[in-house]
C-alpha cells in the first residue's frame, strides 16, 4: 500500500494543505489571507480566524484533486512550530482530531526544517551534507544539513529576521504588505549603489538586521526634512540600495560557512529566497566559487503545505510520530523532534 499523507500548514498567514503519495507531492493548495493587508502586517488574532475559515476548504480541495478518500490516508502531518500560537493551534487541533478519528499516525513537523526539505520536492536535489540559508519573515538561519532529519543551526540572526528588515523598510517607504516582494520589483530598476546603507558584521556565522532598519529610519527622516518628495523620486534606488546591503550581509556568512565546513552544495529556502536579487547574487557567487546552488520553485519558497508533506514523508519512513493525546503545539527548534 502507498504511503499517503495529508499535510497542513497554518503557522502564519497562509492556510495550506497538500497531499503526498510515496514521496511525490500531488498538490499544494494555498489560501492567502488578504485580511492583513490593510493593517500593514499580520494580525495574529485575525490570522487564527482566517485559518478557521479556510482550513476545511483547502483540505477538501487537496483531497479531491489528489483523487483520495480519507480512508486512503496513512498519516496526517502538521506544522507544530515555530509560528503564531493561535494560528498553529487551528491547524494542529484539526490535524490531531482527524488523525484521532481515522486512527492513523500524527506527524509533528518543524516549520524551519520543512523549509529546508522543500528542496526534495522537485529534482535536482542537493546532496548531503549541504548548507541551507533559510530566510523568512521570522527567521534567518544557516543550517548544516547532514541528512533529511539531521540538521544543525550553525548561525542565525541575533535580532530581526531578514524578511522583517525587508517588510519594515517597505512599510517606512509606504509600500503595501508584505513589502519584500514589492521591494524586490522596485529594486530591479534601481541603482544598488545609490545610497550606502550599513553592512553589519557579527561574530562567527550569526547575523544582525536591526541596525539597517534604524539606519533607514534616520536616513529617510533626514532626507524628508530637506525634501518631502525624496521617497517618490528615489524609491527604486532606495529599494535597490537596502536590498543590496541585506544580500551582502547574507552572502558574507554563506561564504564563511562554505569555507568553514568545506561544502560546495549551497541551498536557499524560505520566503526571502524568492528574492530575485538574492537568487542572482548567489548564482554569480556559485560561478566564482564553484558551488552547486539550489533554489526552490517560487511556490515552495513562501509558506506552503507541500514542504510540510515532504518532511512528514521522511518522518513517516522513520516512524517518528507524535502522541495524538497530547497538546499538538510546542516551541520547536531544529534538531528537537516532537
Ligand atoms: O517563509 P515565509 O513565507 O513566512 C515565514 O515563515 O515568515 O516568508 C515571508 C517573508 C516576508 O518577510 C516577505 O516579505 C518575504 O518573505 N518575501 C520576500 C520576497 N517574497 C517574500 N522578500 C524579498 N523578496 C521577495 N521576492
Ligand atoms: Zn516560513
Amino acid at each position: 500500500m502507498k504511503i499517503n499523507i495529508l499535510a497542513i500548514e497554518s503557522s502564519c498567514d497562509e492556510t495550506s494543505a497538500a497531499v503526498i503519495s510515496d514521496g511525490k507531492v500531488l498538490n499544494n493548495i494555498i489560501a492567502t489571507q488578504s485580511v492583513h493587508e490593510k493593517y500593514g502586517g499580520v494580525v495574529p488574532e485575525l490570522a487564527s480566524r482566517a485559518h478557521q475559515q479556510h482550513l476545511i476548504p483547502v483540505v477538501h480541495q487537496a483531497m479531491e484533486e489528489a483523487g483520495m478518500r480519507k480512508s486512503d490516508l496513512s498519516a496526517i502531518a502538521f506544522t507544530q512550530g515555530p509560528g503564531l500560537m493561535g494560528a498553529l493551534l487551528v491547524g494542529g487541533s484539526f490535524a490531531k482530531s482527524l488523525a484521532y478519528a481515522l486512527e492513523i499516525p500524527l506527524i509533528a513537523v518543524n516549520h524551519m526544517e520543512a523549509h529546508v526539505l522543500a528542496h526534495f520536492i522537485d529534482a535536482p536535489y542537493p546532496s548531503f551534507p549541504f548548507i541551507c540559508l533559510t530566510v523568512s519573515g521570522g527567521h534567518t538561519q544557516l543550517v548544516l544539513v547532514k541528512d533529511y532529519l539531521d540538521m544543525e543551526v550553525v548561525g542565525e540572526t541575533l535580532d530581526d529576521a531578514v524578511g522583517e528588515a525587508f517588510d519594515k523598510t517597505a512599510k517606512m517607504l509606504g509600500l503595501p504588505y508584505p513589502g519584500g516582494p514589492e521591494m524586490d520589483k522596485l529594486a530591479e530598476k534601481g541603482n544598488p549603489e545609490a545610497f550606502p546603507f550599513p553592512i553589519t558584521q557579527m561574530k562567527g556565522l550569526d547575523f544582525s538586521f536591526s541596525g539597517i532598519k534604524t539606519a533607514v529610519l534616520y536616513f529617510l527622516r533626514d532626507r524628508l526634512k530637506e525634501d518631502p518628495g525624496f521617497i517618490d523620486r528615489h524609491l527604486q534606488d532606495i529599494c535597490a540600495s537596502v536590498q543590496h546591503s541585506l544580500i551582502t550581509m547574507l552572502l558574507i556568512k554563506v561564504r564563511k560557512a562554505a569555507r568553514q565546513f568545506g561544502i560546495h552544495e549551497i541551498a536557499i529556502a524560505g520566503g526571502v529566497s524568492a528574492n530575485s536579487g538574492l537568487r542572482a547574487a548567489i548564482n554569480l557567487e556559485a560561478k566564482e566559487k564553484n558551488w552547486k546552488v539550489y533554489v526552490p520553485k517560487l511556490a515552495y519558497c513562501t509558506d506552503n503545505a507541500a514542504m510540510i508533506a515532504m518532511a512528514g514523508h521522511y518522518k513517516y519512513l522513520e516512524g517518528r510520530f507524535c502522541d495524538r493525546e497530547v497538546s499538538p503545539i510546542a516551541k520547536m527548534k531544529i534538531g528537537n523532534h516532537g
